[in-house]
């Protein structure tokens, strides 16, 4: 491993789950009228949708975590969020011209499983009424192990749902309790056994390298309880340190926070050991076993990012429920108001609570392609007579650094990334970013890339 390599690209870099990326979407105020418009139209081109339902509740909270959450012990608040949830979706619904087939379908939060299974059951018992749900199609949450019960796993179950995503972080306990969440060892096993012994034919682990005080050594007995309890995938999350966004992240003192090179190793030795027990690394933090769908997509030229992260294929349109969920219709993103209190004030009023959006112009698309393109591929192409154009002559010098440290090679109308690149993806990307380059962000926008 290049430590100076890890100092130098070591700045701060978006995630690149979308392009443009959030903090420079252009439409603050973004239409109802105008979001529905473009849903219609990528409806129109083709009815396979995916639906993304945020679930912001938890009942306790995990300092490090840097999603939208709504922190309380008040079951009493289901009710009237799902409520909101079914407002928002017929108000979708009653605009598409057909019933929508519904090909994917996440519950991410927050906690899904905070939520009693039969109000779980309410709500997505009121969505599928309206659709059709293909043979192929691909449904899963988010699961704490804590707050996972049987029930929840064979309500969901019934409902048509095939994987779940375990929020692991760290085996470590005492690691946890520094991050105060409540986590047994046994707590993973039980649920992961009850998940496998349900039916679920895919299990998630989700990790996370950079915590602080986390080392090596934790790292290596991940990947042991990992060779142990076989998940088919593993996201392996580079920890996100935004404390002016994320209050909580002040918990614990920088100074136990691993970064640069040492964050890296953590990392490596990640990936080793992943890669001793039969996991491919199948694109930024992420890994698979080789049956694993998202393998064989990688391998087909299928796979596909968006803001639920790694997914196999791509339909035309997400529609995103609930808090601060974010829709994309390919030609424009929508995000919804971000607290509970303001979701549900809009939504009850009777509309849509979109509060900004972007919609992507010629250039966008361009360059989303190449992101993603390096994001899913490892590589990107293009045609000869887009060669030596502003966007691309731009790019191509922005990676020069990088070519001559060996983390990319230019080819004929073709960036590939090298091994050692891999580890730099978002500073790869980041030198596609138009936008980024036109304006650079004054304050802290993103985290660190390593
Ligand atoms: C909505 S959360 C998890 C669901 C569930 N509440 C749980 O805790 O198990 C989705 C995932 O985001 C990841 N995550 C949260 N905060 C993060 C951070 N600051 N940096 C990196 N990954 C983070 C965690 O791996 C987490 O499992």
């Amino acid at each position: 491993m290049n430590k100076d390599l890890f100092a130098r690209y070591d700045v701060a870099a978006p995630r690149y789950t979308s392009y443009p990326t959030v903090p420079y979407w252009s439409d603050e105020a973004f239409a109802p009228e105008t979001w529905l418009q473009h849903v219609k139209n990528a409806f129109l081109t083709d009815p396979q949708i995916s639906l993304y339902i945020h679930l912001p509740f938890c009942e306790r909270l995990c300092t490090y975590c840097g999603c939208n959450k709504h922190i309380t012990k008040n079951h009493a608040l289901e009710h009237p969020y799902i409520d909101a949830v079914l407002k928002e979706w017929r108000m979708y619904r009653s605009t598409l011209p057909a019933k929508p087939v519904l090909r994917e379908l996440h519950l991410g939060g927050g906690t899904p499983t905070f939520f009693d299974p039969e109000n779980l059951r309410y709500l997505l018992e009121n969505i599928l009424k309206d659709v059709e749900v293909p043979e192929n199609h691909d449904f899963g949450f988010e699961a704490h192990p804590w707050s996972t019960t049987e029930a929840h796993l064979k309500t969901l179950y019934e409902l048509g749902f095939r994987r779940i995503s375990i929020g692991v972080q760290d085996f470590d306990e005492d690691l946890m309790k520094l991050v105060n969440r409540s986590q047994t060892v046994a707590s993973v096993e039980r649920c992961t056994g009850q998940a496998r012994a349900t039916g679920y034919e895919s299990v998630n682990f989700d990790l996370i390298f950079g915590l602080p005080q986390q080392t090596p050594a934790h790292i290596r007995t991940d990947a042991q309880y990992v060779a142990k309890l076989r998940p088919d995938r593993i996201a392996f999350y580079s920890y996100a340190h935004v404390p002016w966004l994320k209050r909580s992240q002040c918990a614990y003192s920088e100074a136990d926070l691993p970064t640069g090179a040492a964050k890296r190793q953590l990392y490596e030795t990640g990936r080793r050991w992943f890669d001793s027990i039969g996991y491919e690394e199948i694109g930024m933090d992420h890994f698979a076993l080789t049956h694993d769908p998202l393998f064989q997509a990688l391998r087909k030229e299928t796979l596909h990012r968006n803001f639920m992260g790694y997914t196999p294929y791509k339909t035309s349109l997400m529609i995103g429920l609930g808090a601060s969920s974010i829709g994309d219709s390919w030609d424009a993103y929508a995000q919804n108001e971000k607290t509970v209190a303001d979701y549900q004030r809009v939504v009850n009023e009777g509309r849509l609570p979109i509060f900004r959006g972007h919609r992507l112009d010629a250039e966008d698309r361009r360059i989303r392609r190449h992101i993603l393109n390096l994001m899913t591929r490892f590589s990107t192409t293009w045609a000869p007579e887009e060669a030596g154009d502003e966007i691309l002559t731009a790019a191509l010098a922005r990676l020069e650094p990088l070519v001559a440290d060996g983390l990319v090679q230019l080819k004929p109308f073709r960036v590939e990334v090298t091994d050692e690149g891999r580890n730099f993806l978002r500073n790869i990307c980041m030198a596609f970013d138009t936008h980024y380059w036109r304006k650079q962000p004054q304050g802290k926008l993103f985290s660190q890339a390593v």
